[in-house]
């Protein structure tokens, strides 16, 4: 008999009928005779439950010796019971471990400390709410991709290994290549300013590495980063792309991770609110409103604390525009009305979040890139491949970056970005 994914059965596609499935064996209790299964194969969980009177006395004995996390197959009818999680169980008939653990889960049910779990990450994967974060991943990024591919978004791909800094150096990772040195990509950024010029508005899903040398919740050292451009595009127009995508990725994600939400204390409302045009403010404006509680000062950029103090006047992502130019990066195209501020735009989430994406317009005229270059300190000879598109055939052009870490902490009200991603490399941490 072929073996059914434990998603089917739970759908209903069984019922009444005999099934082979087989997983991971996640938890086991007995009471009497009988021995209940928790069984899980990767698309769910269902109780099958084995019978002493029913089954031959060497399987029965096999699973009543299984250790958790053993793989396991079994056969039997599925009958609905409302007492089961899902609503359905297997009645077993037969079955057999097929690789029994060697030794003893070492992720017991009680609560661990983060440090041994973050050691044990290859086994905590298979935690429930890691596979709820798993999907809800995928399921925002499928979301995302399907967007840009409607709104005439080519998926681009471009190097991780780099020649120069894009979003300044000190966050930048450095390692050595053959006889030189290169540098693992921030950002996408120089490289996607060059293929607009091919083809047109572009995105990429693509890790990005910083070595952020504080230890926050809302850092990874590599990180994976949602990233768009476009050409004949002015700020208010990425605003526009990044309003109207993360709707939609919040639709898709009420529709299709209602399951996968419910583990986490977020409510759907707070995503159903999330609608164009998001609430915006300048960062004059945002310097204004927490001044009094923080002390910071016009011309500062705004760390954690500060965007945190912000997100308490709002409900729902909204925007921060305008940063001064020393706080961004070198091309940032500066306020034609105000020079000292940029086109810039970020996008904080709510409850304490903060920054989830980064963008804006770009310098699109040789000379003003130059001068912003000289200003930073950055020699334009390291970019003289950056340079050459504002000599042929400059435009207007847009983009941002948002870091899906970012995303799915907020959507999860997770406490640290670390539970965002399967294995997260942190200043500490590259293992496992
Ligand atoms: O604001 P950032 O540095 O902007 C850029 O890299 C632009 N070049 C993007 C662009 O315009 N194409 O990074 C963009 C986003 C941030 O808003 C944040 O969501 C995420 O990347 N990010 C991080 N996520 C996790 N860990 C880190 N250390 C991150 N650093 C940035
Ligand atoms: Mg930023």
């Amino acid at each position: 008999m072929d073996a059914v994914t434990i998603r089917d059965v739970l759908a209903g596609k069984s019922d009444g009928s005999k099934v082979r499935i087989r997983g991971w064996l996640q938890g086991k209790r007995s009471s009497g005779g009988i021995v209940f299964l928790q069984i899980r194969d990767g698309t769910g969980v269902i109780q099958s439950t084995l019978r002493k009177e029913s089954v031959d006395a060497s399987v029965f004995g096999e699973f009543v010796s299984a250790k958790t996390e053993s793989t396991v197959q079994v056969e039997g009818l599925v009958k609905a019971d409302p007492r089961a999680a899902g609503g359905r169980e297997v009645q077993v008939s037969t079955g057999k471990v097929d690789y029994a653990a060697l030794d003893e889960y070492p992720i017991a049910k009680q609560a661990h400390g983060p440090e041994f779990l973050l050691d044990q990450r290859h086994l905590f994967v298979r935690d429930e709410k890691m596979r709820a974060i798993l999907r809800i991943r995928a399921a925002a990024l499928s979301a995302m991709r399907s967007w840009f591919d409607s709104h005439g978004y080519l998926e681009v791909q471009v190097p991780v290994l780099t020649s120069a800094a894009v979003e300044g150096g000190s966050t930048l990772f450095e390692v050595k290549y053959f006889e030189g040195k290169a540098y693992l990509t921030q950002s996408w950024q120089l490289y996607a300013e060059a293929l607009i010029a091919s083809v047109g508005k572009i995105y990429t899903v693509a890790p990005s590495f910083r070595a952020e040398k504080s230890r926050t919740r809302r850092h990874l050292t590599e990180y994976w980063h949602v990233e768009a451009e476009s050409p004949w595009m002015e700020l208010d127009g990425i605003i526009k792309v990044e309003e109207e995508l993360l709707t939609f990725v919040l639709q898709h994600l009420i529709k299709d991770c209602g399951v996968e939400l419910k583990l986490f204390e977020r409510n759907i409302e707070d995503l159903a609110r999330v609608k164009p045009p998001f609430p915006r403010i300048t960062y004059d404006e945002a310097i204004e409103k927490i001044t009094g509680k923080s002390g910071i000062k016009w011309g500062e950029d705004l760390g954690y604390e500060h965007e945190k103090l912000l997100t308490e006047y709002f409900d729902r992502p909204f925007f921060v525009t305008g940063y001064p130019k020393q706080v961004k990066a070198f091309y940032h195209k500066q306020d034609p009305g105000r020079p000292d501020v940029t086109l810039s735009v970020d996008m904080l989430a709510p409850e304490g979040y903060g920054e989830i994406t980064g963008g804006g317009q770009r310098i699109e005229e040789y000379d003003a890139l130059v001068a912003r270059m000289r200003e930073e300190g950055l020699d334009p000879r390291a970019y003289g491949w950056y340079l050459d598109l504002r000599k042929y055939g400059s435009v207007p052009h847009s983009g941002f970056g948002m870091g899906l870490e970012r995303l799915v902490s907020w959507v999860c009200r997770l406490e640290h970005i670390r539970d965002a991603i399967a294995f997260p490399r942190l200043i500490n941490r590259v293992y496992p």
